[in-house]
């Protein structure tokens, strides 16, 4: 109640310097949202690059063709359009992140009140604030590893298959993929669940169903991450 008073405040004076997007964007209500809606581009990226990777099982020729289409879909333009809109995304749902970070350290009360939320607040939702910068740090990695080759040292470009396999090879790359995999999940199960309360399945008789679902993708993404580098390291893809 009292937050969203606050909420509607900040709103009324940021729409006469900003109008109405601007008032919305400047309400904790608007961050939550554009929070949300950026969550579910992510986790819907997420979800279809898993699934694209599975193709490893299908073999060398499989995968690098299923790049290749990606890379040449709207004559190449398409990709662009992908990158661009994914970089919005990201760059949104950091930038709304730290706001709502900073704004809840500037109102946080001392002292006994400060324990209680610290105990009222699950596991998964305490480590979004240092799960969303070592995923941020993985990206970066990922990007520099398996799509640049910059950190890669046997990178053929076009050769996705083999950049996989000859990137997991390697134990301590594996291993710093499946633990990002974990962070991953830590993120996507907290984020899937307030993603859904912010976008209205807010009432409690819907608890059960927002965490049913959030498990079951988190899981899913998870496994199917994992499966690869695992795959290589026990010679089942090689
Ligand atoms: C074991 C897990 C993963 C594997 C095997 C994998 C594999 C790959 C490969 C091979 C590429 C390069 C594709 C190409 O050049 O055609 C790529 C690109 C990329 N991956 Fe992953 N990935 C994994 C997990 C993730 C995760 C968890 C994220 C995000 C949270 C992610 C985000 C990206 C992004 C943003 C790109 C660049 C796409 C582009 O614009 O070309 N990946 N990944």
């Amino acid at each position: 109640m009292e937050s969203s008073a606050i909420s509607v405040a900040v709103g009324a004076s940021a729409a006469k310097r900003g109008g109405y997007v601007g008032a919305f964007y400047g309400s904790t209500v608007g961050k939550k949202v554009v929070m949300a809606v950026t969550g579910v581009i992510l986790v819907l990226f997420v979800i279809g690059h898993m699934i694209g990777n599975l193709q490893i099982y299908l073999g060398a020729e499989s995968l690098n063709h299923y790049a290749e289409l990606l890379r040449e879909l709207g004559h190449g333009g398409l990709i662009w359009v992908v990158r661009g809109g994914l970089l919005a995304a990201v760059v949104l749902h950091i930038w709304s992140a730290t706001a709502l970070t900073l704004g809840s350290w500037a109102a946080r009360p001392i002292g006994y009140r400060r324990r209680q939320q610290w105990q009222e607040s699950t596991y998964a939702s305490r480590t979004m604030r240092w799960g969303g910068p070592i995923l941020f740090l993985f990206i970066v990695y990922h990007l520099l590893h398996l799509t640049t080759g910059t950190v890669h040292g046997d990178f053929v470009v076009g050769d996705v298959y083999h950049n996989v396999i000859a990137g997991f090879s390697i134990w301590w790359v594996s291993a710093i993929y499946i633990v990002a995999q974990f962070a991953l999940g830590l993120h996507l199960y907290h984020g899937v669940w307030s993603m859904l309360q912010t976008l209205g399945l807010s009432h409690a008789s819907y608890n059960r169903l927002r965490m049913g679902f959030a498990i079951f993708v988190t899981f899913i993404v998870v496994a199917g991450n994992i499966s690869i580098p695992l795959a290589v390291l026990t010679g089942a893809v090689s």
